[in-house]
């Protein structure tokens, strides 16, 4: 039988009630903004039907294994991301710090995108765009003058930006099952549903074959070029919120006997399943925007911010019921990423938990306080959609894939701690992590990331990203990248507050088929 040794520290850091709490956790994490507003159109510019290959491919040789790692550092060593590195290996310590720096950048301006959908949802049911959606977003909703930094505030994206802080301070101050378990127990079945009604909607427009036909059929000469297979690794580890501390932080709220295989399965497929609804729901509208406009596809299609906030504003404006369209995408956009915001937002209050010994409370509102003011501070004003714009570009790249091949190989090569990890996995898991897995993580996907890495630095050097002056790239998009490795190194070097935090709590005794284990 088993007994647990840690239970009063487990319940002071806060734990998900159940499995299945965790995994809409999981998937409110992974099923984002990346699933709505750019799987569809990365998908389509790179071989439509034939990225799938790739695709697939990525998600199982890198996403699920990757997802499984983060699942076994937090689930073993029941800390935040710096905690587990810590607990794994002190030197290592710095390698969460850094992933810590990198969700404090996302949070921030993930949260404006959160505030512009709120506002277009109930925009879209007066379609306040009028006709002309762009002229409408970037002038008088964005109010952005030419790129560059000005602290002219912007009302009407200030208040929604200050709803969406209050409403993530709730969920953090409220903790770990009370406030993030129970926000997706309710938010994912209603995102599911009303994205479902969405699809079925798009599907029934005139024109919605021709987008689907734009969307899937193959052009299979786009797998010989590399770029292709970048963009689905790419694509694979932003949606599926893996290599970033978000998993590692939510692994280690879970029971110990918990089947942590398992559920990494079915959290994968779940959001590549998620994606291809979108992508679906998307090029119907598309094919509808297309057919009525007498234009192919392609001159419709967008990505990001033109796609949610150009294309979809004229899809509502022309189709029959356009405003139930707009309130079940724009309200979809919100749910989803506000799911998203506090698993990312998570990762800096844990961390900063862990490492000063302090309550959820107090934790929740150091962090959520002065990041609602950086993300107030620069993205409400007029230049907010410039800098946002370029913090995107670079923190996910030069950000989160590369942290993710620097941990992978650290892991594997360094600390040599794979076996163990997938012992522990082993323990309680229903499908066993042979020696393929170590194999994935310590080879196959570290050469894949540091191939897409370099392709990357070097079209970011050769072509200055958007054409955004170097002053601002070299800020808020290289600068940016490399303030978070800094940080991370810096942070580890402090000390822990509690002398006894780097031992690895007891593990349970757990009895399996394989007899008993620790
Ligand atoms: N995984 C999240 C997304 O797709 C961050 O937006």
């Amino acid at each position: 039988m088993s007994t647990t040794v840690h239970e009063e520290a487990e319940a002071k850091r806060g734990a998900f009630s159940s499995r299945k709490v965790f995994m809409l956790a999981a998937i409110g994490s992974a099923v984002g903004l990346g699933n709505i507003w750019r799987f569809p159109y990365v998908a389509y510019e790179n071989g439509g039907g034939s990225f799938l290959v790739p695709y697939l491919i990525a998600l199982l040789a890198a996403g699920i294994p990757f997802l499984l790692l983060d699942y076994a550092l937090g689930h073993r060593n029941r800390g935040s991301a710096p905690l587990s590195f810590a607990r794994l290996s002190k030197g290592a310590e710095g390698l969460g710090w850094w992933q810590v720096g990198i969700c404090f950048m996302i949070a921030v301006y993930y949260a404006a995108v959160i505030a512009w959908a709120l506002r277009y949802t109930f925009f879209s049911l007066n379609e306040a765009w009028g006709d002309d959606p762009e002229g409408f977003l970037f002038g008088e909703f964005l109010q952005a003058g030419e790129p560059g930094v000005d602290a002219t505030v912007v009302m009407g994206v200030l208040i929604p930006l200050a709803l969406v802080w209050l409403a993530v301070l709730v969920v953090m101050v409220l903790g770990v099952q009370k406030g993030i378990g129970a926000t997706n127990v309710v938010f994912i079945p209603v995102l599911f549903l009303a994205f479902a009604a969405l699809v079925v909607r798009s599907l029934f427009l005139p024109g919605a074959g021709e987008g689907l036909d734009a969307l899937f059929t193959p052009n299979w000469s786009a797998l010989t070029d590399a770029g292709v297979w970048a963009a689905a690794f790419g694509q694979i580890f932003f949606s599926l919120s893996v290599g970033f501390g978000i998993m590692i932080t939510y692994a280690s709220y879970v029971g110990r006997k918990t089947d942590m295989t398992g559920s990494g399965l079915v959290v994968g497929f779940a959001n590549s399943g998620f994606e291809l609804l979108a992508g679906i729901g998307v090029f119907a509208a598309l094919g509808f925007m297309a057919q009525a406009n007498n234009v192919a596809v392609d001159e419709v299609a967008a990505e990001g911010l033109g796609l949610a906030f150009v294309a979809f504003p004229a899809i509502i404006s022309e189709a029959p019921a356009g405003a139930l369209i707009g309130v079940l995408f724009f309200g979809s956009l919100v749910f989803a990423g506000l799911t998203s915001l506090i698993s990312v937002l998570e990762v800096v209050v844990s961390a900063v938990r862990d490492k000063f010994d302090m309550t959820r409370r107090g934790a929740a509102l150091a962090v959520t306080i002065p990041s609602a003011i950086l993300s107030l501070m620069f993205f409400s004003t007029t230049s907010g959609v410039y800098v946002l714009d370029i913090v995107d570009h670079f923190i996910n790249r030069f950000g989160i894939l590369l942290v993710a091949v620097v941990s992978m190989v650290v892991i594997a090569w360094v600390v040599r701690a794979l076996p163990t990890l997938a012992g522990h996995m082993d323990r309680t898991g229903s499908i066993p992590l042979g020696k393929w897995w170590i194999a994935l993580i310590s080879v196959v996907t570290p050469i894949a990331l540091v191939y897409i890495l370099v392709r990357e630095l070097i079209d970011n050097i050769k072509t200055p990203y958007e054409g955004y002056p170097t002053w601002m790239l070299l800020t808020f998009g290289w600068g940016a990248a490399a303030a978070v490795i800094v940080f991370g190194f810096l942070a580890a070097r402090s000390r822990w507050r509690d002398p006894d935090a780097l031992t690895l709590p007891q593990q349970d005794t757990i009895t399996t088929t394989k007899g008993t284990v620790r």
